[in-house]
C-alpha cells in the first residue's frame, strides 16, 4: 500500500499564523502536526508516501525532506491551487498507480493511528473505507448517513446534518476512486470534494466500509481545535528534564524541559513542555502549554497556550490563556506615557485585551 498526505490548502482560519507558514507545520506539543501523520503511516508499515503541496511547498519540503528521518520515501506532488481533496487524488494518480492507498489530511491528528485500519483494509474486499467520529458540530464536516451497517449518503458540511457522524480526515481507497474523482463536478465552494467522490462510489454500488473511531480525533484547522489537540497530546507526555531548573523553581506534574532550556525562579505546572534553549524567569507556565524553542518568558504567566519559536513575553501583568503566539513575536508590558496599548499586529490577528 501507499500513502497520500495532503499538505496544501490555504488555512484561512489560522491567519495570521498561516500568512507566513504552513498550518501543517504548526507544532502541537512542540512537534509539527504533519509529523504525527507521517509517524502513524510509518507505524502502519507503509514506506511510499506522496505529499501534496501547494503554495507552502518550500517550507514543507524543508521540514520533511526525503522522509529519511522516518525511514520512508517521500515523493512531492504539486497542486497548482487548492482545488479540493478529490482534485489532490486526481493529480496523485501517476504516483499511486493501481495500488491501494491511505489518504491522510495533514492537519488531522488521530489517537488510534492507522495501523489497524490499514491492516483491515488490506484484508477486506472493500473499495473504500472511511472512519467516522461522533461530533457536536457535524455541520463543519463531511457527514455520513447510515442505513444499518451500510453508508447510505455522505454530504459535505450540510446546513442541517442528518446525523452527528463526521468524516475523519483519513480515508482508504482502491483505484476505483480515480473513476470517481474524474466523474464528479466542483461543489458550491468551487472544489472537487472527496465526500462527493465517495458518494459516487456508493451510488455505483462499490463497497464502502466504515468504522467508528474509539480514541480522540482533531482537525486542527481552528485555534480552539489546535489548543485542544495540544491538550490531548500533552496528556500523554512523561516527565523529562534535560535543561536546567534552578533551586528556586519547581516543576509540578508531567513536565518536559528540553536541553539548553533554563528555568529560573519559576513554576512550571504540567502537563507542559518547554523547548530547547528557552529561558523562563520569574514566571508561571501552567498546564496544557507548549513553549517552542528559544522562547523567553520573564515576569509573566502563560497557561493553556502554544508559543512558537523565538518569541518573547515580558512583564505582562495578567495571565495569558487560550492563546497561540506566532514566531518571533514580542508581548511586553509598557510603562511609558501616555498609558496605552501599542500594537503591531499582522492582518487577521485576533486580540482580546483587559
Ligand atoms: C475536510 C473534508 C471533510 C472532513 C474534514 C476532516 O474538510 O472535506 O469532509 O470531515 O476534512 O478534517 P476541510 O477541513 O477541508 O474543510
Amino acid at each position: 500500500m501507499k500513502a497520500l498526505v495532503l499538505s496544501g490548502g490555504r488555512a484561512t482560519r489560522l491567519r495570521p499564523i498561516t500568512h507566513t507558514s504552513a498550518k501543517q507545520l504548526v507544532p502541537v506539543a512542540n512537534k509539527p502536526i504533519l509529523f504525527y501523520a507521517l509517524e502513524a503511516i510509518r507505524d502502519a508499515g507503509i514506506r511510499d508516501i506522496g505529499i501534496i503541496v501547494g503554495h507552502t511547498a518550500e517550507e514543507i519540503m524543508a521540514a520533511v525532506g526525503g522522509g529519511e528521518r522516518w525511514g520512508v520515501k517521500v515523493t512531492y506532488i504539486s497542486q497548482e491551487a487548492p482545488l479540493g481533496l478529490a482534485h489532490a487524488v486526481k493529480i496523485a494518480h501517476p504516483f499511486i498507480g493501481n495500488d491501494r492507498f491511505v489518504m491522510f489530511l495533514g492537519d488531522n491528528l488521530i489517537r488510534e493511528g492507522v495501523t489497524e485500519v490499514v491492516q483491515r483494509f488490506e484484508g477486506e474486499q472493500a473499495n473504500a473505507h472511511i472512519m467516522l467520529a461522533k461530533v457536536p458540530n457535524p455541520q463543519d464536516f463531511g457527514v455520513a448517513e447510515l442505513d444499518g451497517n451500510r453508508v447510505q449518503r455522505l454530504v459535505e458540511k450540510p446546513k442541517e446534518p442528518k446525523s452527528d457522524l463526521a468524516l475523519v480526515g483519513v480515508y482508504l481507497f482502491d483505484s476505483n476512486i480515480f473513476k470517481a474523482v474524474n466523474a464528479i463536478k466542483p461543489s458550491a465552494r468551487g472544489e472537487l470534494e472527496i465526500t462527493d467522490a465517495i458518494q459516487y462510489l456508493i451510488e455505483k454500488d462499490y463497497a464502502v466500509h466504515w468504522h467508528l473511531i474509539t480514541g480522540w480525533w482533531k482537525d486542527t484547522g481552528k485555534l480552539e481545535d489546535l489548543l485542544e489537540a495540544n491538550r490531548l497530546v500533552l496528556e500523554n507526555i512523561e516527565t523529562r528534564i534535560e535543561g536546567r531548573v534552578d533551586e528556586s523553581s519547581c516543576t509540578d506534574g508531567r513536565v518536559i524541559v528540553e536541553k539548553g532550556a533554563e528555568i529560573v525562579r519559576s513554576v512550571i505546572r504540567g502537563p507542559a513542555i518547554i523547548g530547547e534553549d528557552c529561558r523562563i524567569e520569574d514566571s508561571y507556565v501552567g498546564p496544557f502549554t507548549s513553549i517552542y524553542n528559544r522562547v523567553t518568558i520573564t515576569g509573566s504567566e502563560v497557561e493553556h497556550s502554544i508559543v512558537l519559536e523565538d518569541s518573547c513575553i515580558r512583564g505582562i501583568g495578567a495571565r495569558i490563556e487560550d492563546s497561540l503566539i506566532g514566531k518571533n513575536v514580542t508581548v511586553s508590558k509598557d510603562d511609558g506615557r501616555p498609558r496605552a496599548y501599542r500594537l503591531m499586529l499582522g492582518d487577521n490577528s485576533d486580540v482580546s485585551v483587559l
